[in-house]
């Protein structure tokens, strides 16, 4: 398996289209309304921008503690320099050994990191054992099997066999998460519309999607051409696209 170095990535990271999309977590409004202090972990909280953005939208609505954890030295980095609050502690760890003791969350998230884990089972077992009872594990995901026309994957085709060896199928995430003991829901939702290619070439071209970076330089050249070819005759283009939220609860 292929993975994304983001020690390389993390100077553009934050100008990718994701990063600026971050609304107030449904869950940690949902757990505030039955207790009012709150521990929330973010695993693989890359630059802290989740946790950043919460920490503002939830000031004065309880008492949250936040935490992160990241393998990453160079995203911890640029999380340090633009975080100017002590409220949010991060830590240099893999999800795959969490520094926290048992039960000492009420929620923790990933962010489009799950995939990135190395042992998801190690991963999903650790994130059970720092739960408590009653706590909520949530998952924001896509899924790339129900994505094939997705922009990426129509002129990078060589992405897509790299991300489903990645990413786990719907099926095999509910097994997965019901295997570690959380009681679980997914919902999907899958998107179909039309993008103008010029958004596309754009976008492909500044190469900060992280999917870019699993393939060889010439493939993703190749890509690009692929793309000045099909706008020749097309100035836009049908693609897909869909997401995971699985929600795992421990009873
Ligand atoms: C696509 S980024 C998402 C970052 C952040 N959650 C966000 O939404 O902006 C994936 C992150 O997962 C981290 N990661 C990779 N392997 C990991 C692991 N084994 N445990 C925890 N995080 C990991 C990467 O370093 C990276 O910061």
């Amino acid at each position: 398996m292929r993975d994304t170095n983001y020690s390389n990535i993390e100077d553009t990271y934050n100008e990718s289209k994701a990063q600026h999309n971050i609304n107030p977590d449904v869950h940690i409004k949902g757990l505030l309304q039955h207790k009012k202090a709150l521990r929330v972990l973010d695993v693989g909280c890359g630059t802290g921008n989740y946790l950043m953005k919460q920490q503002q939208f939830f000031e004065g609505r309880g008492q949250i503690e936040w935490f992160g954890i990241e393998p990453s030295e160079a995203m911890l980095e640029i999380f340090q320099k633009n975080n100017d609050n002590d409220s949010i502690t991060v830590k240099l760890a893999e999800a795959e050994a969490i520094p926290f003791e048992d039960n000492y969350f009420d929620y923790v998230i990933c962010n489009h990191s799950y995939h990135h884990f190395t042992d998801k089972e190690k991963a999903f077992g650790e994130i059970y054992r720092v739960l408590q009872k009653k706590g909520v594990y949530h998952i924001n995901t896509i899924h790339p099997y129900d994505m094939k026309k997705s922009w990426v994957y129509q002129f990078f085709p060589d992405v897509y066999q790299e991300d489903i060896l990645r990413f786990y199928s719907m099926d095999t995430l509910f097994r997965t998460l019901e295997t570690t003991g959380f009681d679980t829901k997914i919902e999907k939702r899958v998107y179909t519309y039309r993008r103008s290619m010029k958004s596309i070439q754009e976008e492909a071209k500044l190469r900060n999607y992280s999917q870019l970076h699993l393939i060889s330089d010439v493939e993703y050249e190749n890509g690009i051409i692929a793309i000045e070819n099909f706008m020749q005759f097309n100035k836009s283009v049908l693609i897909e696209h869909a997401k995971l939220y699985p929600i795992g609860f421990k009873s």
